[in-house]
């Protein structure tokens, strides 16, 4: 399977698929069976495959949350060759990604960018933007894969693409999740083995509030009641939400596409996950 580390090699293996339809799947690595499933997607509705590699320095506001980042090309590389031994991976170096300086762009995302992670997370989507308009430009997608985990991340993405005309079809794909219903995440590698079983109680909550008939001061209730029983998950957020401007919704039951949002940092592993609650 073909593995680009550098920049021109990418550059002029991407020229041999020329008028073919190609989907990339952006990740930073450590992948699990969510990505895999990205990957499966793509495969499925592409002529060729791209999966990125590379953990994006500009959208890590903390570097001690950088370096602890888990890595493991060799693994990700048999990961990806499984579902495919055509798939391209691109695997880059810092260098060559920003060979003008670690800097990120300051993007106008109509505050997309600033509530939830955007709030504890000052300049991560500006990151986050930086990095997916350079591997657009570079491989120049007609479909590009990201995972509705990652759910304010998409809407950002989707926002700029339409802001900015850019020709690539965002695809979103639904969160796949660990037995306990967990939503999978490189992070959770991070976690110990208690923590990471304990962590299905999140979603459960979650679901809780699916069924609670669009009440949102019960819905907020269920979650802080449940996060006080497991007094080593720290809620960092819970916001009902409509799913387009991510704005906090006040009556759930005329909202359009109302969505449940959580937060958690455990043991300082940040983990996110969320639900439709239509
Ligand atoms: O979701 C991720 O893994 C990253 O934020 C992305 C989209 C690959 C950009 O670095």
């Amino acid at each position: 399977m073909p593995l680009y580390r550098k920049l021109e090699a990418l550059k002029l293996a991407r020229s041999n698929y020329k008028g073919k339809a190609l989907g990339v799947v952006p990740t930073m690595g450590a992948l699990h069976l969510g990505h895999l499933s990205l990957i499966a997607k793509a495969k499925r509705e592409s002529e060729a495959v791209w999966v990125t590699i590379f953990v994006n320095p500009t959208q890590f506001e903390k570097k001690d949350d950088l370096d602890k980042y888990p890595e493991s090309l060799t693994a990700d590389v048999a990961s990806v060759h499984e579902i495919g031994a055509d798939i391209n991976i691109f695997a880059p170096t810092a260098t060559d990604m920003y060979p003008e300086g670690l800097a990120a762009k300051k993007q106008t995302l109509d505050g997309l960018d600033t509530l939830m992670e955007g709030a504890d997370r000052s300049g991560h989507f500006d990151g986050v933007i930086t990095i997916i308009a350079k591997l657009f430009e570079i491989l120049q997608p007609h479909l590009a894969y990201f995972g509705e985990k990652d759910f304010q991340q998409l809407q950002v993405i989707k926002k700029w693409a339409k802001d900015q005309h850019i020709l690539t079809k965002i695809i979103p794909c639904p969160v796949v999740r660990e037995a306990n219903g967990l939503a999978m995440s490189s992070r959770n590698a991070q976690l110990s083995p208690k923590d990471r079983k304990e962590a299905g109680f999140i979603y459960e909550a979650m679901l809780q509030c699916k069924n609670k008939s669009l009440d949102k001061p019960a819905i907020y209730t269920i979650i802080k009641k449940t996060f006080s029983a497991h007094p080593n998950f720290d809620l960092l957020y819970v916001l009902c939400a409509e799913e387009d401007s991510l704005k906090e919704v006040h009556d759930l039951v005329s909202a359009n596409k109302p969505r449940l949002f959580i937060s958690v940092s455990v043991t300082g592993v940040r983990l996110i996950d969320n639900v439709a609650l239509k």
